[in-house]
């Protein structure tokens, strides 16, 4: 399972990066817009270490200008991967980037029919938001399930990014489906590694080691 991280803030990424848990990056324009800072120095700030895809935004709502910046935002970076809504507008821009071998990441994804969509358009990535959906009463991860049941079914290249994670159940769920990749913010990275059991063992451990005479 390959772990994004899901931050336009480059000292989070920086830190992830140290842990060894970056094998990609995700932005969006709100992210970006949190940092305050021009999207091209960030862009160029993180891959200065990311090696994985780094995706980026497009923010036309028609193909032909998805198309111009998908195009100037891969000239940025080796390793980008466009981002495109999951429109019939993004899909057109999708099926011309894979024709240009320009990676995707079709993003806004709600149900299981648009993933299909993706999939046919050709999309390198596709990002269901299952935050979102469970924040108006849905069960986001039941999205996964079918989404990666059909891409197996059809042995489809594009591969699933569980995205707007809240939580680590969120991340433990998406690796029981067998997802691809989830894309994780930095506070839930944070929190996966804690267990009380854990603190308290390190602390009885050590209280133990300090009776150990020494010499
Ligand atoms: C990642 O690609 C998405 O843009 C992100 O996970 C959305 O998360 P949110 O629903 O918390 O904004």
């Amino acid at each position: 399972m390959k772990f994004f991280i899901d931050t336009a803030n480059v000292d989070e990424i920086r830190k992830a990066h140290e842990r060894g848990m970056v094998d990609g990056v995700t932005t969006n324009p709100s992210l970006v817009a949190k940092e305050g800072k021009d999207f091209r120095k960030i862009v160029d700030e993180i891959a200065s270490f990311v090696e994985g895809p780094i995706s980026l935004e497009v923010v036309s709502e028609d193909a032909e200008g998805m198309l111009k910046e998908a195009r100037e935002l891969n000239s940025w970076i080796d390793n980008a991967a466009i981002k495109v809504p999951l429109t019939w507008e993004g899909l057109k821009a999708t099926k011309v980037c894979a024709d240009e071998g320009i990676k995707t990441n079709v993003t806004l994804c709600f149900s299981a029919n648009q993933a299909l969509l993706a999939a046919k358009a050709g999309a390198s990535f596709v990002s269901p938001f299952i935050g979102r959906l469970d924040d108006v009463g849905h069960t986001g991860m039941e999205l996964i399930e079918a989404i990666v049941q059909i891409y197996s079914n059809y042995a489809f290249d594009t591969e699933v990014i569980v995205a707007s994670i809240r939580h680590p159940i969120h991340v433990y769920e998406a690796a029981l489906l067998g997802a691809d990749i989830a894309t994780i913010p930095p506070g839930v990275l944070d929190r996966m590694v804690k267990h009380p059991l854990t603190d308290i063992g390190i602390e009885r451990f050590l209280a133990d080691w300090a009776k150990v005479p020494k010499k």
